[in-house]
């Protein structure tokens, strides 16, 4: 075996190790509004940063214009930009380059649904995610704590109740999620809301996915239930009604509930604390159903989505002592506290509608 790595290895670490620099140039991009800036010119429009800088408020245009296409160089070998060259009004240099929206660069416009990728891609660099995971080292260290709370003396969720702004951003960021995976996948695939009458959405967020369900669904009766913090601004929604509590406390007696991005939040602890008051609020023959959209697969590839799911996974660990699951880690769950039967509806990758029932239908 070679005892050291060529240079291609060493740029290749080098290039992981400071991948925060993409992250970031994609985010001032975003502040900058460079991506509108480009689409309001038109479908194929190219601009060279000077056009683009002349849209931007800055201090200094001619060093603000040399410092943007730093940026825009480094977004258009990542894909997010592409390139040509445009005849210049400057002598010395008769062609500038110019840059346009590639495909990728379209998931950060919003679509003909309103929905973009851009709120994803503003939580994940805002400060306190930083933060956490500049701190993973500390779930490995202490196991029992966890980076966001060790940093900030509270949970994230305690921590959005009193930070509008970011609990203004998370609902957008579930809305698109949920856009994503669950109105363009699950509900395309999952036929389990037929027999449903009643429907609690435990953790549900904005009340806005089960809203979605009751349009598609009309007979179910819907109930969001979460945080008070999170009921007091929740909107109106027709066939939702929503009722505030603590889910590790109890959750109100119904006749079905729906879990939807929930558990990968929590530790297996927790999860079982969920799930234990879940089988308390059901009839017999009631079920739970569990909608994940990053489970882990039993065998590690290569591919984005596995990519996707594993950094899902770590950034669980640095915000919440959460973890994504294998199935059969999130059956075990369902089993420990006395659900008999698990079915399991596969959507796409890593997405999954898990049903526990109390007894064998
Ligand atoms: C990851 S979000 C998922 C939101 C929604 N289900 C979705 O898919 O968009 C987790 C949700 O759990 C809620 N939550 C956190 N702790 C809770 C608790 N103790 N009781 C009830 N809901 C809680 C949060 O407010 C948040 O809405």
């Amino acid at each position: 075996m070679e005892t050291q790595g060529s240079l291609e290895n060493y740029v290749s670490v080098w290039n992981l190790g400071d991948s925060v620099c993409i992250q970031m140039a994609l985010r001032a991009a975003i502040e900058l509004d460079v991506f509108n800036i480009i689409a309001k010119s038109g479908p194929e429009a190219h601009l060279t940063s000077k056009e683009i800088v002349s849209a931007i408020p800055t201090t200094n245009p001619n060093v603000a214009a040399k410092n943007l296409e730093r940026i825009l160089k480094l977004l258009s070998v990542n894909s997010l930009l592409s390139t040509s060259l445009k005849p210049s009004l400057n002598d010395k240099t008769p062609q500038e380059r110019a840059y346009g929206l590639t495909k990728n660069a379209l998931c950060l416009l919003p679509n003909e649904d309103g929905v973009s990728i851009t709120p994803i891609i503003m939580s994940g660099s805002e400060m306190h995610a930083m933060q956490s995971l500049y701190m993973l080292k500390h779930s490995v260290l202490e196991p029992e704590s966890v980076p966001f709370s060790k940093f900030y003396g509270e949970n994230f969720y305690e921590y959005m109740s009193h930070k509008p702004e970011t609990f203004s951003l998370f609902n957008k960021l579930m809305r698109t999620t949920s856009y994503l995976y669950f109105d363009q996948k699950v509900l395309k695939v999952y036929r389990g809301f037929e027999e449903v009458k009643e429907l609690m959405d435990v953790g549900g967020g904005d009340g806005s996915s089960l809203a979605k369900i009751v349009s598609m669904y009309p007979h179910i009766h819907g109930i969001n239930f979460n945080l008070p913090s999170v009921i007091a601004q929740a909107p109106k929604y027709q066939g939702v009604k929503h009722v505030s509590g603590d889910m590790f406390d109890s959750i109100p007696k119904t006749q079905s509930i729906i879990l939807k991005w929930v558990l990968h939040n929590w530790d297996d602890e927790h999860c079982k604390k969920i799930l234990r008051n879940c089988w308390e609020a059901l009839p017999e023959t009631g079920k739970v159903i569990v909608v994940e959209y990053f489970m882990l697969p039993e065998e590690l590839e290569n591919t984005p989505e596995t990519m996707q799911i594993l950094k899902g996974d770590v950034i669980m660990m640095a915000f919440f002592y959460g973890k994504e699951r294998t199935i059969a880690e999130i059956d075990n769950l369902a089993k420990c506290v006395g659900f008999i039967e698990t079915k399991i509806v596969h959507v796409s990758h890593g997405t999954y509608v898990i049903e526990f029932l109390k007894i064998k239908h």
